[in-house]
């Protein structure tokens, strides 16, 4: 009986299909300077589940921004397929996986990428008006977001009076608003202090936990990995 349970609990539990979010299969990446052959990712195959928080780590240059690109849809790998949700995006074409971003990938930059001159709530709710949102729907999923991030008071402001901090906050407003179904951030707290770094950790923490927002990171620092599921490290465009 004991081996029956343990049997169909296995089963459950392993049906990893349906637990799979993205999926890589000998993804490479070679690019070329002149006649020089730059080969960032030379065969790269994972999982990533539904629900995981995961680190991509490895030394400067070992391609954790190349592979972000690929797992982003952001570039295109030379060889191999990148399955997100069980759809295949090697065989959509460009305007496809622009709009397969633009409804279901959220990014977070190290520069924050917010424009200038609009202000807070609306760099959030920009992608919301891009995807034909009405007014009253990406205003409030906007001001929603941006209190989730604690800047309920500033929605007005503009970013070039924000700290890094809290501009990298408005970010992963923007990015969240739409409730993506994976959120990427390469290197989000590059800019930041230990302080600031904490708070944006914090933050993935939450909405990691109690949204269960799949989101996969680039880190270099080691104190990061105590905020995340599970590290995947690279080294010279390879699977450590
Ligand atoms: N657009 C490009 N053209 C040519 N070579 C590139 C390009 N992008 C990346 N590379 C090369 O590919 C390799 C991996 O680069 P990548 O930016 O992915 O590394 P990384 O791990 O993110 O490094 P870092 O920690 O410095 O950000 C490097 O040798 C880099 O010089
Ligand atoms: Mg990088």
């Amino acid at each position: 009986m004991g081996q029956i349970i343990l049997w169909i609990v296995n089963i459950m539990t392993n049906n990893t299909e349906s637990d799979v979010i993205i999926e890589t299969k000998n993804v490479t990446r070679t690019f070329w300077m002149g006649e020089v052959e730059v080969r960032a990712l030379r065969g790269v195959s994972l999982k990533i589940k539904r629900g995981e928080f995961v680190a991509i780590m490895g030394s400067s240059g070992s391609g954790k921004s190349t592979f972000l690109n690929q797992l982003g849809l952001l570039d295109i790998p030379t060889s191999g397929t990148v399955i997100i949700d069980s759809v295949d995006t090697s065989k959509m074409s460009e305007k496809e996986k622009g709009e397969f971003r633009l409804h279901n990938l959220g990014y977070v930059f190290q520069d924050y990428a917010l424009l200038p001159e609009l202000s807070a709530i609306e760099n959030v709710y920009l992608p919301l008006v891009m995807q034909g949102k009405r007014k009253k729907e990406y205003q409030r999923a906007a001001s929603t977001l941006l209190t989730a991030v604690g800047l309920e008071d500033r929605l007005n402001q503009f970013p070039s009076k924000m700290s890094g901090g809290q501009q990298q906050r408005v970010s992963i407003a923007r990015a969240l608003a739409h409730k993506p179904r994976v959120l990427f951030a390469d290197e989000p707290c590059a800019n930041l202090d230990s302080v600031a770094s904490r708070q944006i950790l914090e933050l993935f923490k939450k909405f990691n936990k109690e949204e269960g927002q799949t989101i996969v990171m680039v880190t270099h620092e080691d104190w990061h990995v105590e905020y995340v599921d599970r590290i995947i490290r690279l080294k010279d465009g390879v699977l450590e």
